[in-house]
């Protein structure tokens, strides 16, 4: 819903206008504006030929190549039918609802795969060309700047498999034995529908998916229909909260679904793939108490339902996917209830921090990965108390001593979610950071970072700023030396890395 050239706009507008309210829905905030405080205002007379081509990446610092410029997409419809289970051979039409943030000649997409037979923008059709993951579109009529317009993709076959720069495992549509699952962080969703892949561009989501009896479908959202066709149904789901587009997620199996509600009266719905034992639900009977928990900690949950997936696969983690987390069948430990529970409270923390506020730049991943670590924390000292919150504070510190790790806010573009920088270390900034401002500051530094940014971006300058306002300290040496040092710096307060 937001890229940079609407952040370019909102920034003119800002110069422009000197009455700010009147522009912008950051205007109420009391912080300096979201996200690309840093973004180049092009001038309006720098218009050149270049200028009506969108750019083919948003500009990411890490992945420069992710994403598309020049327009700003506000829902995605993925219509797919799946022919054959085996293969994940599939018929498919993705419709992009989208507005012009330039004039455009031509714009990319992001799309891997597949044979393309027709593309159409605003009913016509339309050329295009393929490199790479590049998907470069040339409607008959050059698009305005400020013009909505609709693209449809039709295309068909089975996905590609595709391994991630960022990280070397399948991502994207993965087909296993009897059904499928999608998980995409960073850059897989370009394996099934064409997309500008980039958390900067969020939009709201319809998902119809037509598979063989008698499997079911479980993506994000709500299921709003579910059609009998005969020997095939067909599932709608609606994400109607904005999302970024490598939480997309359609799943297709088997499925014993369970249903609750929190105290607090949010709505959950469990997809258990049928096969799997009755015990397979108990890790996953607290979460109403854990959304409501983090309600009263994060502010009130973002999304209009929860629940998580478990496939009956391996696939060696699991992925906050918008309303709906999945888990490979590894993730469970059916012997530690309570040690599971703290991987569910991961995935459901992202929900807050990762999914509703979204990084504006993958090399900031640790606002993502550091506070659904802390969030373990903070559910550990709920149940347990605070004793017990220092000693997972200590081990976690002890874990990391002696190694020697790429600093937290600076992970490897090869390796983003290193898990000793990013994870561990990010949590234990957050924990220093509590120490170094005090309880009160610092729960209402995360109440107010929420605030400001849900449903939309965040950059590490972002945090730091809230964090500097609420508690009125200086704290860019603090900073500096958790998120860009090489070696960890100590916590005093507990005696940790004190020679
Ligand atoms: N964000 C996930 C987590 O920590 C980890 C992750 C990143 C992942 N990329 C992925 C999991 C791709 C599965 C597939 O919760
Ligand atoms: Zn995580």
């Amino acid at each position: 819903m937001k890229n940079k050239n609407s952040i370019q706009i909102f920034f003119a507008c800002l110069l422009i206008v000197s009455a700010v309210m009147a522009c912008s829905p950051f205007s109420t905030a009391p912080f300096s504006p979201p996200v690309a405080i840093t973004a180049v205002i092009v001038p309006a007379d720098a218009v050149g030929e270049e200028a009506d081509a969108g750019s083919s990446g948003l500009g990411d610092s890490y992945y420069p190549g992710f994403g598309n410029g020049g327009y700003d997409v506000t829902h995605y419809t993925l219509d797919i039918t799946v022919n054959d289970m085996a293969t994940s051979d599939l018929t498919a039409r993705t419709t992009i609802e989208a507005n012009a943030t330039q004039d455009l000649l031509s714009f990319n997409l992001d799309f891997i795969g597949f044979k393309i037979e027709e593309i159409t923008v605003n009913g016509e059709p339309a050329d295009f060309s393929r490199k790479g993951q590049e998907l470069t579109i040339t409607p008959l009529k050059p698009l305005v700047m400020g013009q909505s317009f609709t693209v449809v993709i039709e295309y068909n076959g089975s996905p590609e498999e595709v391994k991630s720069v960022a990280l070397p495992v399948q991502m994207g549509w993965v087909t296993v034995e009897g059904g499928s699952f999608v998980l995409s962080e960073p850059d897989g969703s370009a394996s099934f529908y064409p997309v500008n892949d980039h958390p900067l561009d969020k939009a709201t989501y319809t998902f119809r998916v037509t598979v063989p009896e008698p499997l079911e479908v479980a993506a994000n959202g709500v299921l709003t229909k579910t059609t009998d066709n005969g020997i095939t149904n067909t599932f709608v789901f609606e994400a109607r909260d904005p999302m970024a587009s490598y939480l997309a997620t359609i799943n297709i199996d088997e499925f014993d679904t369970e249903t609750m509600e929190s105290e607090g009266g949010i709505p959950i719905r469990n997809y258990y793939s049928a096969e799997l034992p009755e015990e397979i639900r108990k890790p996953f009977a607290r979460q109403g108490e854990m959304l409501d928990y983090f309600s009263e900690v994060f502010g009130q949950y973002p999304f209009e339902v929860y629940g998580s997936m478990v496939m009956n696969t391996k696939f060696d983690t699991a992925l906050e996917n918008q309303t709906l987390s999945i888990y490979g069948i590894d993730q469970i430990d059916f012997g530690n209830v309570e040690d599971t529970e703290l991987t569910v409270v991961h995935e459901l923390a992202h929900q807050w921090f990762g999914d509703s506020v979204s990084v504006a730049d993958w090399s900031d991943i640790w606002l993502n990965e550091g506070f659904a670590t802390y969030s373990q924390g903070l559910w550990i000292e709920h149940l347990h108390g605070r004793q017990t919150l220092d000693d997972w504070v200590k081990s976690n510190y002890t874990f990391l001593a002696g190694g020697s790790y790429p600093p937290t806010g600076n992970p490897p573009a090869t390796d983003l979610f290193n898990y000793e920088s990013v994870y561990v270390r990010g949590g234990l900034t957050l924990h220093a950071l509590r120490l170094e401002i005090g309880d009160e500051a610092f729960f209402e530094t995360l109440k107010t970072y929420f605030a400001l940014y849900k449903n939309g971006n965040a950059t590490t300058d972002d945090f730091i700023a809230v964090a500097e306002k609420v508690s009125g300290k200086e704290l860019n040496k603090f900073f500096d030396a958790w998120l860009y040092n090489e070696t960890i710096p100590p916590i005093h307060a507990m005696g940790l890395g004190v020679e």
